[in-house]
């Protein structure tokens, strides 16, 4: 008997150093099921009673009971230290545990280069104007001067949407924009000259996807139209331009080319000391005079010029990324380092 008064004892030191160690409600809550509970540690003692000789119950009853008693009040007082039911009372709080840091993000490397572009053609007196991506015919062919039988508008190089139900006179055709030149027509649409507006934006092409083109890209397109704008002016802002943001000693060079809304075109190239290799920016020119007549614009009055720039490859020029997919793997360990 001796032998189960001490395991009692034992116990009883061992669930109030546990009730002790219980900060919160759940603590609690297993603790009082494990001792207390319907198949807890003191029923078990209670099952002992039975089993020892009969002028011993009484004693043997007597200690147990004490010892319930004795778990009872501790948990009892436990709660109320802990706030009764309540895990997060103020005691329950470890101050000097480390805290959970909130996980910070960061802008997408493609949109600060977008904020530096906008930002710097600001300076230079430029707003900034946007379209819808999803274009009608006239914005992303008939209005640029690109005739119905252009190979530019070949089902196979464009995302053309299909076709609405409603017939109607005009074409309803709708696609996803492949240029953002289409947002010169729109702002010579609503705005009368002098304009002064660069346009950055999502531009969408079936291209198989691999180191240097994804089917969806970003442009940054810019249009001027003002009294006596000359070839000069185009000239010299993209200049100005590729030596702000690439540094004062990048070589520029202009490509005779052919684009149906400017005539002359060119495309321009910048020269990369690193790779030793010219990269091509993309197209620029002079605003062709149908271009200019299917806006009600004047092209004895007014002339104008305009560029469009791959902005991907201006950001992985400038940040020396190699493969255009990082853009759009969302891969943190890329996105974190910018
Ligand atoms: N829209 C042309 C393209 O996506 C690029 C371009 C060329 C834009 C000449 C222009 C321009 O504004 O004048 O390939």
């Amino acid at each position: 008997m001796a032998d189960a008064f001490e395991q009692i004892d034992q116990l009883v030191q061992t669930a109030l150093a546990e009730l002790t160690a219980a900060k919160s409600a759940a603590d609690l809550e297993s603790w009082r099921i494990k001792y207390l509970g319907t198949k807890g540690s003191v029923k078990d003692l209670m099952k002992l009673v039975g089993t020892v000789p009969k002028e011993q119950k009484p004693v043997m009853g007597q200690k147990v009971n004490g010892a319930k008693d004795q778990l009872t009040t501790a948990f009892e007082n436990r709660q109320t230290e802990l706030g009764g039911s309540q895990s997060n009372s103020k005691d329950a709080i470890d101050v000097t545990e480390p805290g959970n840091r909130p996980e910070l993000g960061n802008r997408h490397i493609l949109m600060k280069v977008i904020d530096e572009l906008t930002e710097l053609f600001g300076r230079m007196g430029f707003s900034v104007a946007a379209g819808p991506e999803v274009e009608d015919e006239f914005h992303n062919f008939i209005a640029l001067n690109i005739p119905k039988q252009h190979p530019a508008r070949d089902p196979l190089d464009n995302f053309y949407l299909a076709e609405s139900e409603e017939k109607s006179e005009i074409s309803n055709l709708k696609l996803l924009r492949t240029q953002t030149s289409t947002v010169q027509i729109r702002v010579m649409e609503k705005q009368k000259p002098p304009i002064r507006v660069v346009i950055p934006g999502k531009v969408y092409r079936p291209d198989t996807v691999d180191q240097t083109h994804l089917f969806q890209f970003n442009q940054l397109e810019a249009l001027v139209v003002d009294k006596n704008v000359t070839m000069v002016d185009l000239k010299s802002t993209i200049l100005q331009f590729v030596k702000a943001y690439f540094g004062p000693d990048t070589k520029v060079r202009f490509r005779p080319s052919f684009f149906p809304f400017t005539e002359p075109s060119a495309e321009v190239d910048v020269f990369f000391e690193d790779k030793q290799r010219w990269i091509e920016l993309g197209g620029c020119g002079m605003v062709h005079p149908n271009v200019l007549r299917a806006v009600n614009i004047d092209p004895e009055e007014f002339s104008g010029w305009a560029f469009g720039f791959g902005i991907e490859r201006i950001a992985m020029r400038k940040y020396a990324i190699e493969d255009i997919r990082l853009f759009v793997e969302n891969d943190v360990r890329f996105l974190r380092q910018f």
